[in-house]
């Protein structure tokens, strides 16, 4: 067996976490290009952030155009900025979405060209960074992607219709900061489908063919933390417990796919997303039961730690059956939290099923390479179908 183990960032995490921004970005310089959510303008979070990076001595220049999916045009001009300006580091305060825009501009603040160039897209002529981007600084506000411990960014390109990524060392955070009391806001429809993400990366990672100690390791820490804390935090957002158990959650499972990588649920949600602008972990819940139910009985003995994990009433069942059982535990998991979405739910049309199948194959071919079980292009309608 041989594995590699590489994770550059810093991880500062705790309730109260994000008042020590000061103290950390002053390591890196005294101005900040701030890439905050939206959500953010104007709130308490935003104000108490800005002072202590003020105390600190660090001057932050705040850019709130970030959409959900976020998309080459905006990234593009946050980067042309970050070049024209005079920027020792760029902060990325919010969702995934905010975090993979600042990832971006960090790393185009010191190469050149389109962010789109540098993204992973099957056949074309993918530039790599030549040089480290500015150094970035992570701060979470949802619990699911797991972006301030991955070395991706996601990017949507809607005039293509496509949504890719740029997978590189080069874009992982130098620190980042994860403070669950920035997670309290999320509404539960948010936490539902954020959470789904996170378990997602955590599951996905396990069952890949590249999984190994250390990913495994992070990964059932990951499970076990969203199997005992997703239903109350979704029903009682201020449960300070529970959304620090899915802080954790999504932390570990972004460190689990920065080792293992992900499967066959990213090869069809991501892609998804690019078609229909529908949210990232929404896509993932339509797809996980369907990619399980077809899976088996491939994988198996994986399924079923999980499924014993999310109900440990199995315990006294063989292999097989807790591993059968993994489908309908997650759908009903799914409806509890009311992420019981679906694909055509998010607008996908039966007769653009073939083209999507496409794109899903010839492009995904990394995260297909990762599933147990081997996916054909008849395979992928077939799921596509399901998934209606
Ligand atoms: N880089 C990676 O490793 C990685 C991994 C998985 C997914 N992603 C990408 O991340 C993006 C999704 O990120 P996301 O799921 O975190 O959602 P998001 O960042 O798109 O945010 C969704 C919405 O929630 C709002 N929001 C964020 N935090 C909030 C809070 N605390 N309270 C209230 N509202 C809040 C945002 O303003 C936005 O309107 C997708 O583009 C996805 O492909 C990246
Ligand atoms: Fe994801």
């Amino acid at each position: 067996m041989r594995f590699k183990v590489n994770f550059p960032v810093e991880i500062f995490f705790g309730e109260g976490e994000a008042d020590h921004i000061g103290e950390i970005a002053k390591k890196y310089g005294k101005t900040a290009f701030a890439v905050i959510d939206p959500f953010l303008k104007g709130s308490a979070v935003e104000e108490r952030v800005e002072r202590k990076l003020t105390e600190a001595g660090v001057e932050a220049v705040p850019f709130y155009e970030v959409v959900p999916n976020p998309t080459v045009e905006l990234i593009d001009k946050g980067a042309e900025m970050v070049r024209n300006g005079n920027y020792d580091m760029v902060i990325a305060i919010g969702g995934g979405s905010s975090i993979d825009t600042g990832k971006a501009i960090a790393l185009l603040a010191t190469n050149e060209g389109s962010c789109w160039e540098y993204t992973e897209r099957l056949g074309a002529n993918v530039v790599r960074p030549k040089v480290k981007g500015l150094p970035l600084i992570s701060v979470p506000t949802t619990a699911g992607t797991g972006s301030e411990a991955t070395p991706y960014a996601v990017i949507n390109n809607p005039a293509i219709h496509q949504k890719c990524t740029i997978v590189s060392p080069m874009v992982f955070p130098v620190a980042s900061i994860v403070d669950p009391e920035l997670m309290m806001t999320m509404p539960p429809a948010l936490t539902a489908l954020t959470g789904v993400d996170a378990f997602s990366h955590a599951f996905e990672s396990y069952i890949n063919v590249n999984a190994h100690p250390f990913s495994e390791m992070v990964a059932l820490e990951s499970i076990k933390r969203f199997a005992g804390n997703i239903v109350e935090a979704v029903k009682n957002g201020s449960d300070i417990k529970a959304r620090r158990e899915m802080a954790l959650a999504c932390t570990f499972g972004g460190m689990a796919i920065a080792h293992a990588g992900t499967t066959v649920p990213h090869a069809l949600g991501q892609p998804l997303s690019g078609l229909t602008n529908a949210p990232h972990g929404g896509t993932i819940a339509a797809c996980l039961p369907e990619v399980v139910e077809w899976t088996l009985p491939v994988a198996a003995e994986k399924f079923a730690v999980v499924a014993e994990i999310l109900d440990p009433s199995l315990k006294t069942e063989s292999v097989n059956q807790k591993a059968s059982r993994l489908p309908l535990i997650l759908e009903n998991l799914f409806k509890e939290i009311g992420a019981d979405v679906t694909f055509g739910g998010y607008g996908l049309k039966e007769d653009e099923i073939e083209g999507f199948a496409d794109t899903v194959y010839t492009s995904f071919q990394l995260d297909l390479k990762g599933h147990p079980k081997v996916a054909t292009r008849e395979d992928i309608i077939y799921l596509i179908r399901q998934c209606m």
